[in-house]
């Protein structure tokens, strides 16, 4: 099988798995737990949230872990409205995930005004109207994504959170894609609160945790037990936390050899050039932008993206048409449509994503199959 769907997860990395599997079996005590056996799983969550808090340049304290990137941004997104009731306004982008979409839609049906601010063709945000859309006076948060899932194209996310603090908003980061793949140093950063999912980087799945900045203006979302010191009701993930603790640790010493960055972009742009010289029509959405390295989103026009990830699959090959979400459905993305990307690219646009596994046979296999693929669709799809 050749991977190249890391933006909808990764491999867990073996130390990864080592390390939880005594979580799963005999230490299987409850951190809440006054007894030895309990203490001996509680020391090993906080381990854990030292070791994101160590990722992410946060305190230790600051770190709520959650069932994954989909309840922190819920969390970020509920509690941060419900600390501010008097207002009503809630400013988002064009391109945020559908774990920020949809809350943001139910807030929308409970009365709450949403703006989206567009990007431009590069998938760009538009500072400018950021800008005057904060300045209403009503506007309870920004909800806006550090990196985007189906493109890679990066948000600045400091000029984001400048702006915002001068206006007064609290702004939650869906740093979701980012972390892992780029260093995030919430210390230095103006944001409120920043989600991120430990399988988007060789941790386990059902996992994450919402960055909450000491002092904020923040109501907890889930209620139940006193875990997480209030913030969090719920009896800890043991093994998920300590799963997501040893791939934070690991991500982080990946900083320290930036070759392994430069590798795994230097594969996707041999994918992309391979792409681009072997097969007419093709588009690389979003590759004028700052980008992560490990994404591309090409546009096959013409094409639906399914038909072609269905030949993908039967070679073996694994891409997306971008979120996982909206794939079996025709609509193109709405990230491709804020793009304002014709139609006719948009219905074939196919996401592929790389991780430090990924290998030089792979993409040279991928570059093998994939013209024969396009040009077999193209030969019996009427094109559009
Ligand atoms: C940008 C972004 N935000 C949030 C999520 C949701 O994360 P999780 O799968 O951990 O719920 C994803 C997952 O695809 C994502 O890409």
């Amino acid at each position: 099988m050749i991977y190249l769907d890391n933006n909808a997860t990764t491999r867990p990395y073996p130390q990864v798995l080592e390390q939880m599997q005594p979580f799963l079996a005999d230490a299987y005590g409850n951190p809440s737990s006054v007894h030895r056996f309990g203490q001996e799983a509680r020391q090993a969550v906080e381990q854990a949230r030292y070791r994101v808090a160590n990722l992410l340049h946060c305190q230790p304290g600051e770190v709520i872990f959650t069932s994954g990137g989909t309840e922190a941004d819920n969390a970020a997104i509920a509690g941060l409205a419900a600390a501010q009731p008097n207002k009503k306004a809630i400013i988002t982008s064009s391109v945020e995930h559908s774990a920020v979409r949809e809350p943001l839609a139910r807030m929308a049906d409970c009365g709450f005004n949403i703006i989206e601010i567009p990007v431009d063709q590069k998938g760009e945000l538009d500072y400018a109207t950021l800008q005057n859309a904060l300045a209403r006076g009503d506007v309870a948060l920004a909800a806006i994504m550090a990196a985007n899932n189906e493109t890679g194209v990066v948000f600045d996310i400091s000029a984001v959170g400048n702006l915002c603090r001068n206006a007064g908003v609290p702004l939650h980061v869906d740093a979701v894609q980012m972390a892992g793949k780029l260093p995030i140093d919430f210390a230095a950063l103006p944001v409120q609160t920043l989600a991120i999912s430990a399988h988007k980087f060789h941790g386990p799945k059902g996992v994450g945790a919402l960055v909450v900045r000491r002092g904020s203006r923040w109501q907890s979302f889930i209620r139940g037990g006193p875990q997480e010191r209030d913030r969090r009701g719920g009896t800890e993930n043991v093994p998920g936390i300590v799963g997501m603790g040893a791939a934070a640790e690991l991500a982080q010493h990946k900083f320290q050899t930036p070759a392994i960055f430069t590798r795994i972009a230097t594969l996707r742009n041999t994918l992309e050039t391979g792409i681009i010289n072997s097969i007419a029509e093709t588009t690389i959405n979003g590759n004028t932008a700052s980008r992560i390295g490990n994404t591309t989103n090409i546009g096959f026009a013409g094409l639906e993206a399914e038909a072609i990830l269905l030949l993908l699959s039967q070679h073996d090959v694994c891409a997306s048409a971008g979120a996982a979400c909206s794939s079996g459905s025709l609509e193109p993305s709405h990230v491709l449509r804020a793009m304002k990307l014709p139609d006719r690219v948009a219905h074939g646009s196919l996401r592929f994503s790389l991780s430090e596994f990924t290998t030089e046979t792979e993409i040279a296999e991928t570059l093998e199959i994939l013209p024969a693929i396009i040009e077999q669709l193209r030969k019996v799809l009427p094109t559009a």
